[in-house]
């Protein structure tokens, strides 16, 4: 085949040696713009993973990228005058001139015919060729000629950055923030020869344009940057080497991916590689092993389907199918880390205190957990637990193991929670007109003897019409409140958990059967009418409700009240007000459920109106040394609807109305929802909330084991953590977690302590255990 390569970045030399070394009867050029050695950019870094791979297709090149390699182990931070360190990291740089060099030198070596100082302009320059490789970057000028075929989708992210280097050579990835009189500068620096280190400074674009850099030319960019970042730099001065720039040398990153990877230009085959598909932002430092997995998959699928003129569309294919799905793992990952550095001075650094603002740095893309840190530096986290363990209020014992984040106390109003686990709300629809039976004060108590702080019971409907199903749990009369009295009663008697009752009202989800015969399904008889915000049905099945008039809206309001008089008879530790999963008061809150063009709708100001008028009555009654959580569907994953930008701007209403947490879930208000589950998926938006309203709040949604729940208790993405289906598969889930990360100080029920030593020494003996073979 005849094989160029447009563009000699990693990804078409690398490229370009494969195929050459696959088979020598390959005619391979490579044409690049500029001289050899002549290059942007300082080093770039590497994982262990992307080496094992480039080891498997040619020893030889990853030999010499190895021996170029420098490593280091330790991450430093500096900000507001603390300089803090922590090590075990493992990161291998190299300048990017030396990678360049050493991929040119093995192309040469294996026949590789090198072309520099060619500007292409166009793929139809080489009528000849079998396969054009486009490797020529970003701006790549194949792509955007044939922008419909490959459909780029481009996002501009709102920083600025300016990649720098400097003689001086840190011996730790150093991260630098730095306040001015305008906001936060940040600074992520990283060796990669002897003498050298990337410097890439980074602001958001009002920090940016409020010091005038918008109109700086690089000098004045450079001296800027020296002036502030001049204690890290004791003394050294800061170079560039974008002069290939046009404009300002401050770029904003592009998100880039395509729709479609390859194009047949009548003559050749067109394909994208490296940074000419895809991009993934510097905060995870991907974008050089991205191109060289790209080069290796192709090869890959070559020496696989046949490397001939024939095989090429078939080849395309499989290399886009497999690459694509990658990348978007990648550039998900690389989404959080990016993320954080956008919001990171006022969300984390204007906030937290250093020790808790490198954690959440140290765990910024959510893919590295407490105990992660743990194995890299133990000495570093057992300090950070002890930390936060005196935070939360602990005496601490310098020589005795550390409380892991999630066994710390809580204190709120004048509640007093063991630790940050809550059994979240959960509809078990085995009521019989709404009272709590046997099986509730089993399912609850067992629960509570589980070893979460707190325990909620699940919706608890204000009148038989804010049930959703007939299962539902009620709280209007006197037998209601003397079952749930028993409940509480045998919580607080038995157990240290306190308990808390989420009170809700259906309101168009309403009228349902129990979850086993049909979700959302109206029942075959005896529906009863529902209200909402809107005259809007929730499925073409469902019943339309009628919009709330006035006088519905006091009736209800006056329900809560009275739920609420019986929740304080009844003995509960804190109440939720449920204004999420689109029941009557999330409704309102949700543009695609509320409609109206009354004082109730229409605005964010509005949309609460009536939530809100229900939390002050409740708040009023409800006792003032009790707190009140509020839950919110924090994004309705639907075009149109709310997203965490909305849920802040309600969750700074309930917090000024007296709310004391939000409980941050989301979804369930329409049936056109595409959510994205994952681990944790939910956490975000608590992390918003938290830190940019100043609320305390609660993170709910696949988080299923410890690890998960320490690290956002310990990076301050939550206060507590809720969990619910783990509860319902396991009653002891906090005692049987406690167990698996060696704490033993938790206390069991008394009942029970035979069965705590068992089950810790079994867990030891299965972790000693050789594993099989
Ligand atoms: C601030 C910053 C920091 C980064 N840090 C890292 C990091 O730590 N680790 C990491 O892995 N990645 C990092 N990257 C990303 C990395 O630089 C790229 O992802 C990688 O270089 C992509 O390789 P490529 O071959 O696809 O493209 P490039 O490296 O951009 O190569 C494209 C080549 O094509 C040439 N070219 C372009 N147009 C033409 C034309 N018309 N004719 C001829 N030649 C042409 C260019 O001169 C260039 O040599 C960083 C990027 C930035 C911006
Ligand atoms: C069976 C079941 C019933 C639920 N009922 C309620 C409820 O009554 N009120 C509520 O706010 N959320 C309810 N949820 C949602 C949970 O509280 C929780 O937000 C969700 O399950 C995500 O947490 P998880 O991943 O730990 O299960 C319910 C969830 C389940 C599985």
């Amino acid at each position: 085949m005849r094989i160029v390569c447009i563009g000699g970045g990693p990804a078409g030399l690398y490229f370009g040696l494969l195929m050459k070394k696959e088979n020598p009867a390959h005619h391979v050029t490579v044409v690049e713009r500029n001289k050899p050695y002549d290059t942007f950019g300082w080093g770039v870094v590497f994982s262990d993973a992307t080496m094992e791979n480039m080891r498997a297709w040619d020893i030889e090149t990853a030999q010499a990228i190895e021996s170029a390699f420098n490593h280091w182990d330790d991450i430093e931070v500096l900000i507001k005058g603390r300089r803090m360190r922590t090590t075990g990291h493992g990161f291998v740089g190299i300048g990017r001139k030396k990678l360049l060099n050493i991929l040119q030198a093995r192309c040469e070596e294996l026949g590789v015919e090198l072309v520099f100082e060619q500007e292409v302009d166009s793929d139809l320059e080489f009528p000849d060729a079998d396969l054009i490789i486009a490797s020529d970057g970003i701006n790549s000028k194949i792509r955007n000629r044939y922008e419909k075929e490959f459909k780029p989708d481009v996002v501009v992210r709102p920083n600025r950055y300016i990649w720098l280097g400097t003689k001086k050579p840190y011996d730790a990835f150093t991260f630098d923030f730095r306040r001015t009189e305008h906001g936060w500068f940040q600074a992520h620096i990283y060796k990669f020869d002897e003498e050298t280190s990337t410097f890439i400074v980074e602001t958001t674009e009002d920090v940016f344009k409020a010091h005038g850099l918008d109109e700086a030319d690089e000098a004045r960019s450079i001296a800027f940057c020296e002036g502030l970042f001049s204690e890290v730099l004791d003394g050294a001065s800061l170079m560039s080497n974008s002069r290939h720039l046009r404009g300002s040398a401050w770029l904003n990153f592009n998100r880039l991916i395509c729709g479609k990877w390859s194009h047949f230009n009548g003559r050749s085959h067109v394909v994208l590689m490296g940074d000419a598909v895809h991009t993934a932002h510097f905060a995870i430092g991907s974008g050089t092993k991205l191109a060289f997995e790209d080069a290796i998959e192709l090869t890959r699928q070559f020496r696989k389907l046949g490397s001939t003129r024939d095989k090429i569309p078939e080849v395309l294919a499989a290399y886009e199918e497999v690459r694509a799905v990658d990348v978007a793992r990648i550039q998900n990952a690389a989404r959080n880390a990016m993320e954080w550095f956008e919001v990171v001075g006022s969300r984390y650094a204007d906030t937290l205190e250093p020790e808790q603002f490198m954690y959440s740095l140290l765990t910024r893309s959510q893919r590295i957990s407490h105990e992660n840190l743990r194995v890299r530096d133990k000495k570093w986290l057992e300090d950070y637990e002890r930390w936060f363990a005196a935070r939360a209020g602990i005496n601490i014992d310098p020589d005795g193991p550390p409380v892991p984040p999630m066994f710390t106390p809580y204190r709120v109003r004048g509640l007093s929670l063991q630790n940050r686990i809550v059994m979240s709300p959960m509809a078990m629809y085995s009521a019989k007109d709404g009272v709590p039976n046997d099986f509730h004060l089993v399912h609850f108590g067992s629960r509570a003897l589980g070893g979460a702080g707190l325990i909620f019971g699940e919706m608890t409907c204000v009148s038989p019409d804010a049930r959703i199903t007939p299962g539902c749990l009620g709280l209007w009369n006197d037998e209601q409140t003397a079952a749930w009295k028993r409940i509480v009663e045998f919580v607080h008697a038995t157990t240290s958990a306190k308990i808390g009752l989420q009170l809700g009202h259906a309101g168009r989800k309403g009228s349902t059967r129990v979850a086993w015969e049909g979700i959302d399904q109206p029942l075959d008889s005896g529906n009863w009418p529902l209200m909402s915000a809107s005259a809007l049905a929730y499925t073409p099945n469902s019943q339309v409700p009628r919009a709330m008039a006035r006088a519905d809206m006091e009736r209800v309001k006056a329900d809560f009240v009275a739920t609420t008089r019986r929740a304080i008879d009844s003995g509960f530790d804190m109440l939720e007000l449920h204004c999420a999963h689109g029941y009557l008061l999330s409704s309102f809150l949700s543009p695609l459920t509320n409609q109206r063009t009354d004082e109730y709708g229409g605005s964010h100001e509005n949309n609460a109106r009536y939530p809100l008028e229900v939390f002050r009555a409740v708040r009023e009654v409800w006792p003032a040394d009790k707190p009140i959580s509020v839950r919110l569907s924090c994004h309705d994953w639907t075009e149109g609807g709310n997203t965490p930008v909305d849920a802040a701007i309600y969750a700074k209403m309930f917090k000024d109305a007296g709310a004391d947490l939000i409980d941050c879930s989301s979804g369930q208000v329409s049936k056109a929802e595409k959510p994205v589950y994952g681990r944790l998926f939910q956490t975000p938006f608590s992390d918003k909330l938290r830190n940019e309203i100043g609320i305390a709040t609660v993170a709910v949604g696949a988080i299923s084991e410890a690890d998960h729940a320490n690290s956002i208790i310990a990076a301050g993405r939550a206060d507590l953590c809720a969990i619910a289906r783990p509860h319902l598969a396991d009653s002891a889930w906090t005692l049987h977690e406690a167990a698996k990360i060696g704490l033993k100080s938790i206390a069991w029920p008394k009942q029970y302590l035979s069965g705590k030593l068992q089950y810790e020494t079994n867990l030891a003996r299965a972790a000693a255990a050789p594993s099989p073979a």
